[in-house]
């Protein structure tokens, strides 16, 4: 557990903050009753909420527990698509904002709840006429724009399974994602803007669709008021959204689906270097984010509320989408960069549109700090009631500027601990009832039962250990697409198969306050970023240069965590800055530019042990300049002493 970051000498003098009763008057949540009620019995907790959704057919069960598998609302029938739009049309709602998208060149674009309603429903029929039928895999490459989230909610309307990749991801990455579901279709778009240039989308996806067999159609989406952008329509296979959709019916039912029938896949790293594609239900996972987004933020009907994650993340998944919009929500989203065209974009937008939730992530949070707080101090934020932050631990600095030069010491924090795995918030404040304590995520969330284990799976009261989940939860992952066993391994065989295993480290105080302190296992968090090393060794061995790689994080300022590469070449290439250049370079092309190693360190030779296995604890510290641990079981120890001469050499250590 040396990669993690633990506050506890600053937080001697943290303040405490607790919730202020003017909030608490008017929250969601104002009755601390909700846990209790929560612990007693959790299934019938979870059920409450159900009933606040829309189902075509009851379940007959709420939950049926055979561990490590689990199956919430069995028997039910429900469509995400109708709980997100249809559920408000016989309500005020029908005509108020469920989108506000602004464009990096300032465009505004705003939707309806009617309108989106509308759209999604041609779009579902447009899928239909390319041949998708129920429990057809769907992938969606789309840059931050209305239509990605029309994408998804058409493919739910019609049982179809929907994939969504990030947009920053390569071409090679896209293709590995589409071929291990088999996608049907490709939904695109032209481009997207970003930090003044255009994101060339579908000429990035035609390199991809060279490898991917299984895509029959490829829709591209041209982003509305944009440049022109030169690019290949291939006859009988690529199709203009705006063409095909101008010809569809409005008139799409919505498809009464089981509440087990899978919603979305979703790839996220893992300690191999192959991605995983996280399998999330439908009922579960619509209740679940129902509730978090109604308790979490404390959803009202005249709030606008921004979550400033990309819809390529799951944050995007369930609090862009799913979750706000089946509270009847107005959603904020923003295609470009925080800093274009200058550092205070976001502030100038959150005064613009009177944003009153605001939600995003400590590496944000840290940049704006280093762009200075004059910056937001030239806006209105008057409008902003509730701040929240997710991703990656929060530094108690980082938490202290946000709550005062952005919530001007007015507004609640939530720090939102979660993953793509559990669907939705598992641990946090809940804004009118909870302490917040800078640095710590709070405690479970009502209905989770989490906790923090040693090794041995004996319980750490207060102290550090190992973070665990003991109760299925509605919204958690069912499987890993095409792969149980990697599932059942991963995530149940550490302790017992009915606990489950996040992969990240915690330490609880003495009020139960959970502080997570980052992954303990091969999986980096680069701004926010869910990062495998071995997903970026096997990208730099693929390159002919190379012999071998060992890829460790190093602690960052601003990133939470960096890249660092140590590469052993082949006796015949030179260790040049040109190939550190082109190694840099082979990384991006094949995972993207989120994976760029801020370091590669050359050597003869990496650290092992005896058998033959990298002691990637022993680069850490030499990454992080500290002392080395014990190097009593390398192989050969003079091969650490080099590489640290090596390093702090060109480094300074
Ligand atoms: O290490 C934890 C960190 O992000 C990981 C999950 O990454 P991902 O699946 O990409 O989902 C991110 C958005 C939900 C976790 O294993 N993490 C997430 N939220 C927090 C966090 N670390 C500390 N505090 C958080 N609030």
């Amino acid at each position: 557990m040396s990669n993690v970051t633990v506050f506890d000498d600053l937080l001697q003098e943290v303040r405490e903050f607790p919730p202020d009763p003017a909030f608490t008057a008017q929250a969601t949540a104002a009755d601390p009753a909700i846990y209790r009620r929560a612990a007693d019995d959790y299934e019938r907790f979870w059920e409450d909420h159900a009933r606040e959704l829309v189902w075509f057919q009851p379940w007959a069960r709420v939950l049926d527990w055979k561990p490590p598998h689990a199956q919430w609302f069995v028997g039910g029938k429900i469509n995400a698509a109708y709980n997100c739009l249809d559920k408000h049309l016989g309500t005020p709602r029908r005509n108020k904002a469920a989108f506000i998208w602004e464009g990096e060149n300032g465009e505004i674009r705003t939707v309806t709840y009617l309108q989106l309603h509308r759209d999604v429903c041609r779009f579902a029929n447009v899928l239909r006429s390319l041949g998708v039928t129920k429990g057809d895999r769907v992938a969606i490459y789309m840059p931050m724009m209305i239509e990605a989230a029309v994408a998804m909610l058409a493919c739910a309307r019609i049982g179809a399974i929907h994939s969504v990749v990030f947009g920053g991801f390569s071409p090679d990455s896209l293709a590995d994602r589409i071929n291990d579901s088999a996608c049907k279709v490709l939904i695109t778009a032209d481009g997207g803007w970003r930090r003044g240039n255009v994101l060339a989308l579908k000429n990035e996806a035609d390199k991809a669709l060279e490898q991917t067999p299984s895509v029959r159609h490829v829709v591209i989406v041209k982003r509305p008021h944009g440049e022109p952008f030169p690019l290949n329509v291939k006859e009988g296979r690529d199709h203009w959204y705006h063409r095909l959709i101008e010809q569809a019916s409005a008139d799409c039912p919505a498809e009464p689906m089981d509440a087990e029938d899978v919603l979305y896949i979703l790839y996220t790293s893992g300690t191999t270097g192959k991605p995983k594609g996280i399998v999330h239900t439908t009922g579960g996972y619509l209740v679940n984010t129902y509730a978090t987004s109604k308790y979490v933020f404390d959803l009202k009907d005249d709030d606008i509320y921004w979550c400033t994650a990309d819809i390529g993340w799951v944050t995007g998944h369930s609090y862009v989408v799913y979750g706000p919009l089946q509270c009847g929500a107005t959603v904020f989203i923003y295609e470009g960069a925080p800093n274009h065209p200058g550092q205070d974009r976001f502030w100038e937008m959150v005064a613009r549109h009177r944003v009153s939730v605001f939600y995003t992530a400590p590496t944000a949070i840290r940049a704006f700090m280093k762009w200075g707080r004059q910056l937001p101090a030239k806006h209105d934020l008057s409008s902003l009631r509730l701040l929240g932050t997710v991703g990656e631990p929060i530094n108690p600095e980082a938490w202290m500027w946000y709550h005062e030069n952005i919530g001007r010491g007015r507004c609640p924090i939530v720090d939102t601990w979660w993953q793509t795995e559990t669907g939705a918030i598992m641990i946090t404040g809940l804004p009118g009832l909870s302490t917040m304590k800078p640095g710590y995520a709070g405690t479970p969330f009502p209905g989770i039962e989490a906790t923090v284990l040693d090794e041995a799976g004996n319980e750490v009261k207060t102290g550090s250990g190992l973070l665990a989940i003991k109760k299925p939860w509605p919204a958690m992952l069912r499987t890993i697409w095409g792969d149980d066993e990697r599932y059942v391994a991963t995530y149940f065989s550490k302790w017992d198969k009915k606990t489950y295993f996040p992969g990240d480290g915690a330490k609880r105080d003495e009020k139960g306050n959970f502080m997570i302190l980052g992954r303990v296992d091969d999986v980096l968090n680069v701004a926010g970023h869910r990062i495998g090393t071995m997903e970026v060794e096997s990208a730099l061995v693929d390159h002919e240069a190379v012999a071998e790689a060992a890829v460790v994080g190093r602690n960052h300022d601003l990133k939470g965590q960096a890249i660092v590469a140590f590469v052993t070449v082949k006796g015949r290439f030179s260790m040049s800055d040109d190939l550190r250049k082109e190694l840099s370079r082979h990384v991006v092309k094949k995972i993207g530019a989120i994976a760029r190693p801020e370091e590669i360190i050359f050597s003869s030779d990496l650290p092992k042990t005896r058998s033959g296995k990298i002691m990637r604890r022993l680069l850490r510290d030499i990454a992080d300049g500290r002392a080395l641990g014990d190097t009593t079981t390398l192989a050969d120890p003079a091969v650490v002493e080099q590489l640290r001469e090596t390093y702090e050499e060109k480094y300074g250590g």
